[in-house]
């Protein structure tokens, strides 16, 4: 089967993978209205695509708060990536490495944060946290990452509760036996998420300040209000999240949430996006909405699922491909 484009590694890892994995990784909350509508909302935007502009060369290298990758798509946190690959985490730090984008390693990693960073020494990743009733967990990981050099961490906003996912519910999901969330072995018993605090407000970003030297990015940002106050707040960075359309259903599509977000942050801190990106023409219509980078969820899962690693960096690099054709033929 020749990989084309994104959707051939959907098509892929729709087949072959364990329904259960595979409906784990295509969830959304409810109905899956506002994670279809990630997806749609790109179709209903249009270019305006300028004409005769000398486009034989051109530089899609950007900077994540002071870092350079090499075009502006970053990995995107998910859980249990040994759901899809066996090497998991390790497999996606070594893609993401090769292709020098930025890797956001999940609090619900199968590997743990070391392996993680052995597997590609040098390469860019941030933490992504969840925070737990148990502050002390939560403040242990935040260190461990920054003593390993992981050089941001990103706090997921949207989250005091999971939302509910009605497959999920139906196949009782749950880790196999022999897959473990790494980096949470000791704090408690596997899998509890309910063990996240629901009681988390904007102060905790105080808290976490005083915790570490890393610059802080929130994710879950939907709205100007929100985002006005994760500026207030001293975060570095924002992404404009709806977490694949997996919590609130009902919200609105991430791109659609974008412009408002630009709007009012004015600069003052670097906007990403994540959610529906599955072309490098949605990428495009990102950035000139105002994202500084995107970042994929679902569709690196699909890459690990068809061959590790290496099917990670075929993601990526189809992304790339495409990102610079579309940047090209816009003019
Ligand atoms: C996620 N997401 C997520 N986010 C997060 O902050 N921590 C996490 O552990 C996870 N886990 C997770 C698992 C799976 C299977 C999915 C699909 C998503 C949300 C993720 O970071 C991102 O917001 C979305 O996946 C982006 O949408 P797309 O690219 O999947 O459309």
């Amino acid at each position: 089967m020749a990989m084309v484009c994104l959707s051939d590694f959907e098509a892929y890892a729709k087949k072959y993978l364990p329904k259960i994995a595979w409906d784990f990784f295509a969830a959304g909350a409810d109905d899956c209205s506002t994670r279809d509508e990630n997806i749609l909302a790109y179709k209903r935007i249009r270019f305006r695509p300028r004409m005769l502009r000398d486009v034989s060369v051109m530089d899609i290298r950007t900077k994540l708060l002071g870092t350079e990758i090499s075009f502006p798509v970053g990995i995107a946190p998910t859980g249990f990536h040994q759901l899809a690959w066996p090497d998991g985490e390790k497999s996606t730090a070594r893609a993401a490495k090769a292709m020098n984008t930025c890797y956001i390693a999940s609090t619900y990693s199968t590997c743990t944060l070391e392996d993680i960073s052995a597997a590609a020494p040098g390469g860019l990743r941030w933490f992504q946290l969840y925070i737990h009733r148990n502050r002390a967990v939560s403040q242990q990981l935040v260190q461990r990452a920054e003593a390993l050099g992981f050089q941001g961490l990103v706090l997921t906003a949207d989250l005091p509760y999971t939302g509910k996912r009605r497959d999920d519910v139906r196949n009782g999901f749950r880790l196999p036996p022999h897959m473990t969330l790494k980096n949470l072995e000791g704090a408690f018993e596997v899998c509890k998420m309910s063990l996240l605090d629901p009681s988390v407000t904007w102060n905790d970003i105080y808290w976490l300040r005083s915790l570490t030297h890393l610059p802080i990015v929130i994710k879950g940002i939907l709205t100007k209000e929100d985002a006005e106050l994760a500026v207030r707040h001293g975060v570095q960075g924002i992404i404009v999240s709806n977490h694949g359309g997996r919590q609130l259903d009902g919200g609105p599509a991430t791109i659609d949430a974008l412009v408002e977000v630009v709007e009012a942050v004015q600069g003052r801190v670097e906007v990403y996006l994540d959610g529906g990106i599955r072309k490098g023409s949605d990428v495009l219509k990102a950035l000139a909405l105002g994202a500084k980078c995107v970042f994929i969820g679902r569709p690196a899962l699909w890459g690990l699922a068809y061959k590790g690693e290496e099917g990670l960096q075929d993601v990526l690099r189809i992304l790339q491909d495409e990102f610079r054709l579309s940047m090209a033929l816009a003019g």
